[in-house]
């Protein structure tokens, strides 16, 4: 009833009016994306790694199906093209740290090619956690080395800080930090619609090298469109363990463009409206509400309604 009388009281306040049939679609949609409490449980992938399932998010860290180490391998560092860099330094922001796999294996695989380099990396966390599966062989070690920096250290070339809290918040604290590579990895828009918005994007884009490269395994409409808006080129990334292809965006770097399926998708579908959150402080479900209205006037203005 709670979400109901949210949704009713926001048309109400926005002057709009809709039919009965399309607000009992809003309510539906908006209950089937909020979150629901499950239990936490520790999940085996495809290829052998393990992950968590998030009970408050209702969505694992990592995708089963593709693998967890593989996700971070092909859908985050490939697509970031640090395995190619020749430069002796280079900065990471990583949104949502989580288990910490994204950054050990990036950085494993970084390392491995080129011990030399000095690798900064700025990551975010709402909910660090007390216990964290480990990575299985090769990065077991590296993950320690990683876990022991947090939430701030220095070792074998890498400086390591982790910010806790609402990554909205604590973002305003970087300054001068430009960034190479952007991993892009909150869970997914519709269960963390927060980190997705138009006004979060443009905070990264504050921070990100001309050249950097900015990877998301998602493939959501919203967010590709709130990437172009920012000014960004945006590409895909090869699709492993589904269909849909990951996302990658970059202000003036190189990144392979988005299919033809994928630009007439992202110009048709009323789905491909960014997520508002104009002063980084709404809560996720007034995101939403908002969100889908705004789906529901650009559905009914293609119509003619
Ligand atoms: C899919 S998991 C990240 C997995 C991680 N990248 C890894 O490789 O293990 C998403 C993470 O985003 C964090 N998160 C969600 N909302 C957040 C917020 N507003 N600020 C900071 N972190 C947030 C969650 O707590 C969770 O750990």
């Amino acid at each position: 009833m709670w979400v109901e009388d949210l949704i009713r009281e926001r048309i109400r306040s926005l002057n709009l009016s809709f039919e009965d049939s399309e607000i009992h679609r809003l309510i539906a949609d908006i209950k089937r994306w909020t979150l629901k409490n499950y239990a936490d449980k520790l999940l085996k992938t495809a290829d052998g790694s393990c992950t968590l399932f998030s009970g408050k998010y209702g969505e694992p860290y990592h995708s089963v199906t593709a693998g967890a180490v593989t996700e971070s391998i092909y859908k985050f560092l490939i697509p970031s093209g640090l395995l190619n860099t020749n430069k002796k330094s280079i900065k990471i922001l990583d949104i949502g740290f989580g288990l910490g796999y994204n950054v050990t294996v990036a950085l494993y695989h970084i390392k491995q090619k080129n011990p030399e380099i000095y690798v900064e990396v700025i990551s975010f966390e709402k909910n660090l956690l007390a216990e964290i599966p480990p990575l299985p062989a090769p990065y077991e070690k590296f993950h320690e080395l990683i876990l022991s920096l947090v939430p701030y250290g220095e070792k074998e070339g890498i400086k390591f800080t982790l910010l806790e809290g609402d990554a909205r918040l604590r973002i305003k604290e970087v300054k001068s930090f430009k960034a190479d590579a952007v991993f892009h990895d909150p869970f997914s828009p519709y269960k963390n619609p927060e980190l997705w918005t138009l006004e979060f994007l443009n905070e990264i884009k504050k921070r990100m090298d001309q050249k950097g490269i900015w990877v998301s395994y998602t493939s959501s409409s919203a967010v590709r469109e709130a990437l172009k808006r920012l000014g960004f080129r945006v590409g895909s990334s090869t699709p492993v363990g589904r269909k849909s292809s990951g996302t990658v965006a970059s202000l003036k770097g190189k990144i392979p463009p988005l299919s033809q399926k994928e630009e007439e998708k992202l110009k048709r579908s009323p789905y491909s409206i960014p997520f508002r959150d104009p002063d980084l402080q709404r809560l996720p479900i007034e995101i939403l509400i908002d969100y889908r209205i705004s789906v529901l006037l650009r559905e009914k203005q293609k119509h003619g309604a």
